[in-house]
């Protein structure tokens, strides 16, 4: 199957599916990216490409400084024993966006952020929050709100299992799925920046550095998970699990090819037309 999906995927992308290697595919898609476009440095691709940026409200507070302002608070609120999130966090879990995702070489798998946070709540004796639920999103929010312009820099430790998941999360990306047969590569490589109805397809350099995402249209939060899976909506695949394994290696995957891009997030979207 998988040999069958490489061929496939050979056929379009030859360039960026050469390099079987992290070090090399990152360096290929990146290049590919500069060759393309020379004028755009990589740095600037995670700037955010909602109509109105991520701008500060009259009020002179960025549109989601309620989550903001929730996250910071529940990041200093003590646990039944006394401690709190930061207990939990070097730097008291401020500007430690960058940390994330990593391999885990104990467990043999991608951490996140949010499985952090909630692996910190079970340590206090609290329970996990749900990946959706308005307060774990809130405490993402804020953490990667003081981690802007942090330097992305996913660590490939020197383990045959680490690749091995790069390998499935790159494989993800490129594997046609849904009704639609596509792949998340056939938008947001072969048609970055193309519009997609009244969107314009953000290319994948940037791609997951703007997340999470305020939309002031319904006052909501969207997290990457949530975002894989609306995008899995387009091409009409089923979604997967907030957190999963697959999802996690996507996102492995993802910010591991960008690489010394700076984070962006939390980003703004003024209005929705999906
Ligand atoms: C049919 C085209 C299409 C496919 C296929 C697709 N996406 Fe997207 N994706 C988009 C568009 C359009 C947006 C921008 C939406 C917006 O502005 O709200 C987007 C946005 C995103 C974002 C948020 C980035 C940002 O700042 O706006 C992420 C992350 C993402 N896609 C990941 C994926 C992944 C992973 C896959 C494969 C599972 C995928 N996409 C498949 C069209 C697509």
């Amino acid at each position: 199957m998988y040999v069958y999906l490489v061929v496939v995927l050979l056929a379009c992308l030859p360039a960026l599916l050469s390099a079987s290697e992290p070090k090399s595919h990152q360096q290929q898609l990146q290049d590919y990216f500069l060759d393309k476009s020379p004028a755009i440095p990589l740095s600037s691709y995670a700037n955010d490409n909602s109509p109105l940026d991520n701008s500060i409200t009259l009020s002179g507070l960025p549109p989601y400084s309620q989550q903001a302002q929730q996250g910071k608070k529940l990041l200093s609120t003590p646990f039944s024993n006394g401690h709190n999130y930061s207990y939990c966090f070097r730097s008291n879990g401020l500007g430690i966006g960058s940390d994330y995702p990593y391999f885990d070489v104990l467990s043999g798998q991608v951490k996140t952020l949010a499985m952090d946070v909630n692996e910190c709540r079970e340590e206090n004796g609290k329970s996990a929050y749900e990946y959706d639920h308005a307060d774990m999103k809130s405490i993402v929010l804020y953490m990667m709100d003081t981690s802007r312009r942090n330097i992305t820099n996913v660590i490939m430790p020197n383990d045959p299992r680490a690749e091995a998941v790069f390998n499935q999360g790159k494989t993800f990306f490129f594997s046609r799925r849904g009704q639609l047969d596509m792949a998340c590569a056939h938008c947001h490589i072969d048609y970055a920046n193309k519009s997609y109805g009244q969107q314009q397809i953000p290319p994948a350099l940037g791609l997951p550095l703007r997340m999470p995402r305020y939309d002031s249209s319904n006052d909501t939060v969207t997290t990457l998970h949530e975002r894989f899976n609306q995008c899995l909506g387009y091409t009409k695949a089923k979604p997967f699990p907030l957190q999963s394994e697959a999802l996690r290696n996507l996102e492995f995957y993802l910010f591991y090819v960008n690489n010394t891009l700076p984070l962006n997030a939390p980003s703004v979207k003024q209005s929705i037309h999906e």
